[in-house]
């Protein structure tokens, strides 16, 4: 299950990919329109940092098939290979899949997926992930860990080569849990990482260790202090 970032702020970009093992970053127009200015000034800082290799999802806005196509090109021009853009799963955005698929080889993530029916239909029209949005899904009533674990049959039974990038989370409970079904990715906000492993019983033993060293070895030392 690859990691990806939920965020386009730059620093702390920097930071969980200096901490954890990122593959990494997605962005929506929300998390865009909190940096401003030119979306391609912080998308291209972002490509930079991540380099060619990682995987950026960078959403098209477009509401009609051909109006998604020709944003999902200009996209992929100038953020090169490795750029996933997101397509909304409607039927304007299934269009603009099919089209892309026969097309060119750029590489859709179908986005804003709340329901099972929308990921079968969205890689039956090539895209490569489906992003289901688990927290919003809770937040409506439903299950979106079910909602995703149901994806994920679908996908198996109809031997699909679709893979599902989950997103929207608000605790690190919900991660493990796909964690646990092997989904193919998740994309998690800064603090989510960190929730991961925020725990006091963690802190207190490692803390204790460092401690009981320092008890004999004197303050702040290491074992780079001796040979
Ligand atoms: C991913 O595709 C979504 O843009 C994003 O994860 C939504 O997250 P939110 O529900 O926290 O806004």
């Amino acid at each position: 299950m690859k990691l990806l970032i939920d965020d386009a702020r730059i620093d702390e970009i920097e930071k969980i990919c200096e901490l954890f093992p990122v593959a990494g970053v997605t962005t929506n127009p929300t998390i865009l329109s909190r940096i401003g200015g030119n979306p391609f000034d912080t998308l291209k800082a972002i490509r930079e940092l991540i380099g060619e290799e990682a995987d950026l999802h960078v959403q098209a806005v477009s509401r009609r098939a051909q109006d998604i196509v020709d944003e999902a090109n200009h996209i992929v021009k100038i953020l090169g290979v490795n750029t996933f853009v997101k397509i909304p799963a409607l039927p304007e955005g299934f269009k603009a899949m099919k089209t892309l698929l026969e097309t060119s080889e750029i590489l859709v993530t179908a986005t804003a997926v709340y329901t099972p029916m929308q990921a079968f239909i969205a890689g039956q029209c090539g895209a490569a992930y489906v992003a289901p949005y688990v927290n919003r899904i809770d937040n409506m009533g439903f299950d979106g860990i079910r909602v995703t674990r149901e994806i994920k049959e679908i996908f198996s039974a109809n031997a699909m080569e679709t893979e599902i990038i989950a997103a929207s989370f608000k605790n690190s409970q919900q991660v493990l849990e796909l964690s646990r079904c092997g989904v193919g990715a998740v994309t998690l906000a800064p603090e989510i990482f960190y929730a991961i492993v925020n725990n006091s019983a963690i802190n207190s033993a490692v803390e204790n260790f460092i401690a009981d060293f320092e008890s004999f070895a004197g303050k702040d030392k290491t074992m780079l202090d001796f040979q």
